[in-house]
């Protein structure tokens, strides 16, 4: 929290003064972030190398940004259009383009790469207990409606799974790439 917020709690004197909390200025958290785009810090890369919907990208590139983070995505013709499109930031973040994600992964492994899984799976630990990334991380997410290909399965480190209480059966991949990328950048 960037400030002192003293919430009001009942005394024998009664309630204590509440200061409540004042909304920052645009001015104000512009003055608190960089002044460009950060540049490819190799540390932690979003891989959501499956899409079906582009605005998912452009939504996952905006946590990019915040967390410090890559994007890896597939060379598709639409995927391009689909960053520019989504993408509200005005100067964009590192994006790597994979054509075969397979042997991508290999390669990252090879270097020593963890491969984190987003998924719902068998001997997934849960988001609550996934530490901040040590080292170079892939947080590897799935198809909108297939989930991640089980031909890469074999290729990953951990499972990480978001517990979900509700009767929906999975989160919207934007939503849960950001949960992740927030605890492997160790700012949850
Ligand atoms: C909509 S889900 C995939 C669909 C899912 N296999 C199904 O049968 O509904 C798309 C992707 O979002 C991510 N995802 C969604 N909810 C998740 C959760 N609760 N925990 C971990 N990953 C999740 C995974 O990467 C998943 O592959």
């Amino acid at each position: 929290m960037r400030k002192n917020v003293t919430l009001g709690r009942k005394g024998p004197a009664g309630p204590a003064p509440v200061s409540a909390p004042r909304v920052s200025t645009r001015q104000e958290v512009s003055r608190q972030r960089r002044r460009r785009a950060h540049g490819c810090w190799g540390h932690l890369i979003v891989a959501p190398l499956w899409p079906k919907h582009g605005v998912n990208l452009g939504t996952l590139l905006r946590t990019c940004d915040a967390v410090g983070a890559c994007m890896a995505v597939p060379k598709h013709k639409w995927v391009p259009e689909a960053l520019d499109r989504g993408n509200t930031l005005r100067r964009p973040s590192c994006v790597h383009w994979v054509n075969d994600p397979r042997g991508w992964l290999l390669r990252e492994r090879a270097v020593g790469t963890r491969i984190f899984a987003v998924e719902l799976a068998d001997e997934a630990i849960r988001l609550g207990d996934l530490p901040a990334a040590g080292g170079r991380s892939i947080a590897l997410l799935g198809h909108e409606t297939y989930g991640i290909p089980e031909d890469v399965l074999d290729l990953v480190d951990v499972a990480v799974e978001i517990p979900m209480i509700g009767s929906g059966i999975s989160l919207n991949v934007a939503v849960a790439g950001s949960l992740v990328l927030y605890k492997l950048a160790g700012m949850l």
